[in-house]
């Protein structure tokens, strides 16, 4: 089984990042110079993913409009000589990825939000990758997840490492470790107080799933906060399948929060390679 499909929540509210989310998706925010959504749309094509499928809602046209052609804007390019910013441009969708746009009406929760691509995925494989968790890593990733995928025949979830005071923030698993970075998962609870969590080890936004988990999202009542939780239909899935917990190597912002967001425009400007020198020498001159 390859992975083919990724499925892409976006129908968020982004309620953390009002104003600026008022008219435009929290993951349209750019890192840099690129938004939050194209860097997990490259992540999983670097994984081989070609199938990008968006959960999307009202308010989410840029998102669409990012992903398709920009006719007069290539062509404005082309005539200006721009090749290397049309080059950029060009590259946002490959002529080999296909992407696909479906509405989650009502913002239900993640699981539902999943289960809204399910008619798009069938009886395949699937990743599912949350743009606002940025995630970086060499492999990539969900490409290193991908390869344990591929090893192990079974749904991979990434997990890292939580301060105890965060478990009320994830989805917390518990198992058995089977080598360095693998965990057979016993147990999965989303947002456990510390005193109750199985372990430290918090789901971060990307996940490889077998298809028999959209039977057991869709066989969920509704899960913590009224929301139809996507970790309650990994626990719903671990009856029947092995789901393994995925320590991924790599470096995670959570862009969903200020402070995060703010962590990544930082740390990605400093090595970014027209900019990262001088505003190197901007920072070291503010006076903190
Ligand atoms: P968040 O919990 O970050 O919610 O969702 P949010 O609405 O995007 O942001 P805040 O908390 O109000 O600021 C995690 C991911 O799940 C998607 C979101 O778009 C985000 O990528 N999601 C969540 C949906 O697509 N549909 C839902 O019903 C809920």
């Amino acid at each position: 089984m390859t992975l083919r499909h990724a499925i892409f929540p976006v129908a968020g509210l982004g309620t953390r990042f009002l104003p600026a989310t008022k008219a435009l998706p929290k993951e349209m925010l750019p890192v840099v110079d690129k938004p939050l959504v194209q860097y997990a749309v490259e992540e999983a094509y670097a994984a081989g993913v070609r199938e990008m499928i968006f959960v999307t809602s009202r308010h989410k046209r840029a998102i669409e409009d990012h992903f398709d052609r920009t006719f007069e804007l290539e062509d404005a390019l082309e005539r200006s000589h721009k090749a290397e910013l049309l080059a950029i441009v060009r590259a946002v969708k490959p002529d080999d990825m296909e992407c696909v746009f479906v509405r989650q009406a009502q913002a239900l929760g993640l699981g539902h939000a999943v289960l809204c691509g399910r008619h798009l995925v069938g009886d395949n494989p699937f990743a599912v990758l949350l743009p606002d968790d940025l995630m970086i890593g060499s492999p990539p990733v969900l490409a290193q997840m991908a390869e344990q995928f591929a090893e192990r025949q079974a749904s991979i979830v990434a997990v890292q490492e939580v301060p105890a005071e965060h478990t009320r923030r994830y989805g917390i698993v518990g198992g058995r470790a089977v080598g360095e970075r693998l965990v057979d998962i016993e147990r999965i609870v989303e947002k456990p107080a510390p005193d109750v969590a199985p372990s430290r080890l918090g789901v971060a936004g990307r996940y490889v799933l077998t298809p028999r988990v959209f039977d057991e999202i869709a066989a969920q009542p509704r899960g913590v906060g009224g929301e139809i939780q996507l970790t309650d239909g990994i626990a719903g899935l671990l009856r029947h399948e092995k789901v393994f917990a995925y320590r991924y190597q790599g470096r995670r912002y959570d862009c969903g929060s200020k402070e995060g967001f703010l962590q990544a425009n930082v740390e990605l400007a400093l090595e970014h390679p027209e900019l990262g020198a001088e505003f190197r020498s901007y920072l070291r001159g503010l006076t903190l």
